[in-house]
């Protein structure tokens, strides 16, 4: 494979959290990191913070012409890694509750859309990009996708799916002998701006995420630093013999419950 300055990086939803975090972690790798999202107003900004390196391209996931588009304007350099970041709770954003008695299909198709066919998509225009020249794709999973999640039952079957399709794109590579290894990333509580519609903007949002924080065996809330530091690790020949598999960074919530002995 050739060495970091010579490959691309291209990162969906880097607009904004662990996407952004990412491009940023990469391009100090030494990526050329193309920086992608629905916002290409926030994708340049990622852009801009990543360094002169960095490209900033209009993607929106869902959509298979612009990934077209975007593997046919990507610098004359080898793709070698894709973290498909970009994604949606749905809250906020997508009308309609995600609890199993009021879920539309509409809102599922919509958060499917993001969540699950645009990993499927990066996840084919990377192969073809690197089954010759090699590479690794990181997709960011998430905790709801390992557990049940009353009231977004959409948010959390699309992130069980990522896992899914992660593993599968690792064995047909494996099986294909493809030099490309794929993995997830299962993120917990990560204080980033996909939480505003949950703790809100204003002065309570500190109150409502100290209540989120308490949950989490190591008291508080992860950084998309944090996460980014994860990405860069799998994507790296670090992680040569790791494919097909999940690395959790939740602060202990996989290990159990908090337990807070009272005295
Ligand atoms: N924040 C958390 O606690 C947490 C936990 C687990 C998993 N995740 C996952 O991490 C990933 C990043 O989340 P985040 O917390 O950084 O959220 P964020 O809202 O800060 O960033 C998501 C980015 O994705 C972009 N995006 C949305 N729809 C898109 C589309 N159709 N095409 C391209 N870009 C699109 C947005 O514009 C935004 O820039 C998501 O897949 C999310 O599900 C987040």
């Amino acid at each position: 494979m050739a060495p970091n300055r010579e490959r691309l990086a291209l990162v969906t939803g880097a607009g904004s959290g662990i996407g952004r975090a990412t491009a940023i972690r990469l391009a100090r790798d030494g990526l050329t990191v193309v920086a992608t999202d629905l916002r290409l107003e926030a994708a340049r900004d990622a852009a801009d913070a990543a360094g002169p390196s960095a490209l900033p391209l209009a993607l929106d996931v869902r959509d298979e012409a612009a990934w077209e588009r975007v593997l046919a304007a990507l610098p004359p350099l080898p793709l070698g890694v894709l973290v498909n970041a970009a994604g949606v709770t749905g809250f906020g954003t997508i009308p309609g509750g995600q609890d199993p008695e009021t879920l539309s299909l509409e809102t599922l198709r919509a958060v499917l859309a993001v969540n699950l066919e645009g990993v499927v998509l990066g996840c084919r225009h990377a192969l073809r990009a690197m089954r010759e020249s090699g590479g690794s794709i990181v997709n960011v999973a998430s905790r709801a996708g390992t557990i049940g999640v009353p009231g977004a039952v959409a948010y959390a079957a699309s992130k069980a799916a990522v896992l899914s399709v992660s593993r599968s794109v690792a064995l047909h590579c494996a099986a294909s002998g493809y030099p490309v290894r794929c993995n997830a990333v299962v993120p917990g509580a990560i204080d980033t701006p996909m939480w505003s519609a949950v703790l809100g903007e204003g002065p309570d949002r500190a109150e409502r995420a100290a209540r989120v924080a308490a949950d989490v065996p190591m008291g508080r809330m992860g950084t998309a630093e944090e996460v980014a530091e994860a990405i860069a690790w799998l994507a790296s020949d670090a992680a040569a013999y790791v494919t097909g598999t999940e690395l959790v960074l939740d602060g202990g919530m996989q290990a159990g419950p908090v337990f807070r002995p009272t005295r």
